[in-house]
């Protein structure tokens, strides 16, 4: 089997050794094969495994993620999530990964990549969870960190995570987008490797979430997948690994991806309502930090994704998606302001009359509970009391 990378706007091929992010016409890459390899029957059987590369819930597909020694891989291992049924619907928890978000999925195969190339040095920009997962792979793979991350704007659970691995922490006085411009310049000015998720081997990670999900389901696909959309990586990792499961024959039709994004970071939202006509660059402020950016990169590819999937785009308010966030934890699970989008998302596609009674959905929560303890503790005081260490204040607290 081989494997390059090409060109999404000028069909340009490069090798897969080389040293780039990007192609010299600013064009975004894709890793592209000349066929998939790999099927369920052999997944299926990983499973039952206690090699690190089959556990892992990425390198159990890895026939169809990269082509590599296998001992050349930088893994923890990672992915292997949890498939919960509640409230009607499956969530697939990529917060269980190890740094608490799916960004490892796409961050083992990216640092192994950075590896291959001879990398000494790897920087992202960051709403906090993708820059957490640099520092850890980074630090196992002993490269060094650097990430750009907006000041004031990162959640304390992922900025204290990418503190401790051991990144360093640009903390650019501006927005998201304007930290990912700079570090763009930045890792070209100075030869460090770019692993923002315009970076396709980060995609290539991420593509199993997908298949994870749907060997979860047994290779029975739901008729929905729903997802929170930021810079849009996801959203394009998804509809490649849904093109690739489908063209291999793994599944026997697509699901159809439901992208949600918070009303105050709409740009997706916008351009789809536009049927794609043009591409939108938004102010973004909302309470879900995760997702407070304006002008994601990987626009093309989402596109592809949502017409390919026959998907739509959504957006939720932030007291839409933080009364999702409050159902979803008070199910027992658990999640951080972005990923409530997507239940946020299934509520109001219902009531439209979208997601129609009888389907099946999984909702992909993509990062932990503990991610962002700010935004819990502003909006559960009235459960904290202060008490004196006696029966009776108890009693009184409990009424
Ligand atoms: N959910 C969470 C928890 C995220 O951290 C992100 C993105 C998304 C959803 C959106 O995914 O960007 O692929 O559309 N976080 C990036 C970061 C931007 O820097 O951690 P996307």
């Amino acid at each position: 089997m081989s494997e390059w990378l090409e060109c999404l706007a000028c069909r340009t091929r490069f090798d897969t050794t080389e040293s780039r992010h990007e192609c010299d016409c600013g064009g975004l890459l894709n890793v592209a094969r000349d066929r998939i390899e790999g099927s369920p029957a052999v997944f299926d059987a990983r499973l039952s495994s206690r090699a690190a590369l089959d556990r892992s819930g990425v390198w159990r597909f890895r026939e169809a993620v990269m082509n590599i020694p296998l001992e050349r891989i930088v893994t923890h291992p990672e992915g292997s999530t949890r498939l919960y049924e509640r409230l009607g619907v499956f969530f697939k928890h990529e917060g269980e990964n190890p740094t608490g978000s799916f960004k490892d999925r796409g961050m083992t195969v990216a640092m192994t990549q950075a590896v291959r190339v001879g990398s000494r040095a790897v920087a992202c920009a960051s709403t906090g969870n993708t820059s957490a997962s640099l520092a850890a792979y980074a630090s196992q793979a002993g490269l060094r960190a650097v990430v750009f991350i907006p000041a004031g704007k990162v959640a304390a659970g992922k900025l204290a995570q990418t503190l401790a691995y051991g990144a360093t922490c640009l903390e650019v006085r501006g927005d998201f987008d304007a930290a990912m411009a700079l570090v763009r310049e930045a890792a070209s000015a100075l030869g460090i490797y770019l692993v923002n998720s315009i970076n396709p081997f980060r995609l290539e990670g991420q593509k199993t979430i997908v298949w994870e999900l749907l060997q979860d389901l047994e290779w029975n696909p739901p008729d929905w997948i729903v997802l929170p959309a930021g810079n849009l990586g996801n959203t394009s990792a998804f509809g490649k690994a849904l093109r690739e499961a489908h063209e291999a024959g793994w599944i026997a039709r697509v699901p159809r991806l439901a992208a949600i994004q918070a009303a105050g970071a709409n740009p997706f939202y916008r351009s789809f309502r536009e049927a794609f006509a043009s591409r939108h660059k938004v102010s973004a402020e909302t309470i879900a930090s995760a997702i407070r950016i304006g002008d994601p990169v990987s626009h093309e590819r989402a596109v592809r994704a949502i017409q390919y999937t026959n998907g739509i785009v959504e957006q939720v308010t932030d007291e839409e998606l933080m009364s999702a966030k409050r159902e979803i934890d008070a199910a027992g699970i658990g999640c951080e302001p972005a990923s409530a989008t997507t239940w946020a998302g299934v509520k109001k596609l219902r009531a439209a009359g979208v997601i129609r009674d009888g389907e099946t959905i999984a909702c992909v929560l993509t990062g932990s509970i503990l991610k962002d303890p700010d935004a819990i503790l502003a909006s559960a005081a009235g459960r904290r009391i202060e008490i004196d260490a006696t029966l009776a204040a108890v009693e009184r607290a409990l009424g």
